[in-house]
């Protein structure tokens, strides 16, 4: 076992999110060596031979260049934050404000709103909660042409890489079509494994919460799966307000063709400041919560979706992600059942979290 570096923040929440794309990620540290497994004991992710179960869902992973630092970090299942059809801007600054809450946040027992928590500086590992409120950005496909191959070309022997994507109606495209289009162009770029992300709570509309409608999860993945053929496709979902809508969701995406289910995305809650007034502005009063206020949530979610996996004998492989900050956070997800782990808001604050869990720390 190695003495592993201190945590350190990779993504600066004071700058914009093409900054960050452009000049992150912010890391000066070292590169410890892996604790790498036996190949015999590598496990199987959707036909990749993978070395550990642990991974990036899509967000932090902006580029190519953060796909390269985190499969230099011990990442090994990488998603590249999710693209649409087209060049799309960010919101604008903040994006990320720290949070403070009572305890968890679990949905169907929300506070109303959380507060902006007012020692940003002082913020640990244990007690990480954080706003993410991009609206979706992508870059334009003329890039994403470039930059995903260039991202596949970074990974290691026992690595993968998922891309994130997303559709809209737009200009007199249907969104259905969209979503298909996209998911194709990602398979074109090179996409070896494609998350359809039907979970974004920060968008405008109903195309935010797609997850809780099993016919529109049917409709939507045998479309998708109808464009992309054998690339497996995992469905990014959200908290479901039942136990019933979850497993219709669970059937209907597995009738579809789905590989994989990928939970949870971010809790949408109203954030306000000291002044009680919105922390992102007036135009955005509620967005997407995640970090370790979420962890109690995703945890249940794992059980929920391992027991209708298990009970329906569906054919789905199951991807936890919500709160994971230190390794132990990690191996609670996969003691509840989940095949792969995942940290968005813990490896934005501690890049060295996959290799302190390879180390067993
Ligand atoms: C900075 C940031 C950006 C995110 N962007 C996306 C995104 O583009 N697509 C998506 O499906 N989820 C996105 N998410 C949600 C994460 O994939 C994840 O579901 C959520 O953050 C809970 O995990 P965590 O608590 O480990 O962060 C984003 C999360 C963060 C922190």
């Amino acid at each position: 076992m190695s003495e592993m570096p201190e945590p350190t923040a990779i993504y600066d929440i004071e700058k914009t999110y093409l900054e960050n794309a452009q000049k992150g990620p912010f890391f000066e540290g070292i590169t410890p060596p892996r604790n790498m497994p036996d190949k015999q004991d590598w496990i199987d992710f959707l036909g990749f031979k993978i070395a550990s179960p642990i991974g990036i869902p899509a967000g932090p992973l902006l580029n190519s260049k953060w796909i390269e630092l985190s499969a230099n970090l011990g990442f090994d299942i990488l998603t590249y934050k999710t693209i649409r059809s087209h060049a799309h801007s960010s919101h604008p600054l903040p994006n990320v404000v720290p949070i403070t809450t009572q305890g968890p946040l679990l949905p169907g027992h929300l506070p109303e709103y959380v507060m902006q928590n007012a020692h940003p500086k002082n913020l640990s590992l244990e007690n990480l909660g954080i706003t993410n409120s991009f609206g979706n950005p992508s870059f334009p496909p003329e890039y994403l042409q470039k930059d995903i191959p260039l991202a596949n070309s970074t990974l290691r022997e026992g690595q993968v890489m998922i891309v994130s994507i997303f559709g809209t109606s737009h200009n007199g495209v249907d969104i259905v079509d969209d979503f298909a289009d996209t998911a194709l162009f990602a398979k074109e770029c090179g996409a070896q494994i494609i998350e359809a992300n039907y979970s974004c709570p920060n968008v405008a509309d109903d195309e935010g919460s797609l997850y809780s409608s099993p016919d529109a999860v049917y409709e939507f993945s045998s479309r998708i799966v109808k464009a992309i053929g054998d690339t497996p496709l995992i469905i990014k979902v959200g908290a479901f307000p039942d136990i019933s809508c979850m497993k219709q969701t669970f059937l209907a995406a597995a009738k579809a063709g789905v590989h994989a289910i990928c939970g949870l995305n971010t809790v949408s809650m109203k954030v306000f400041n000291k002044n009680m007034q919105p922390a992102l502005g007036p135009n955005r009063i509620t967005c997407g919560i995640c970090g370790t206020p979420i962890h109690e949530a995703a945890l249940e979610f794992t059980r929920q979706a391992r027991k209708i996996i298990d009970q329906e004998k569906l054919d789905l492989t199951l991807l936890a992600t919500g709160g994971a900050t230190r390794p132990h956070h990690l191996q609670e997800f996969l003691d509840e059942g989940a095949d792969i782990a995942m940290t968005a808001t813990g490896m934005m604050w501690d890049p060295y979290l996959a290799m302190r869990f390879h180390d067993g720390e």
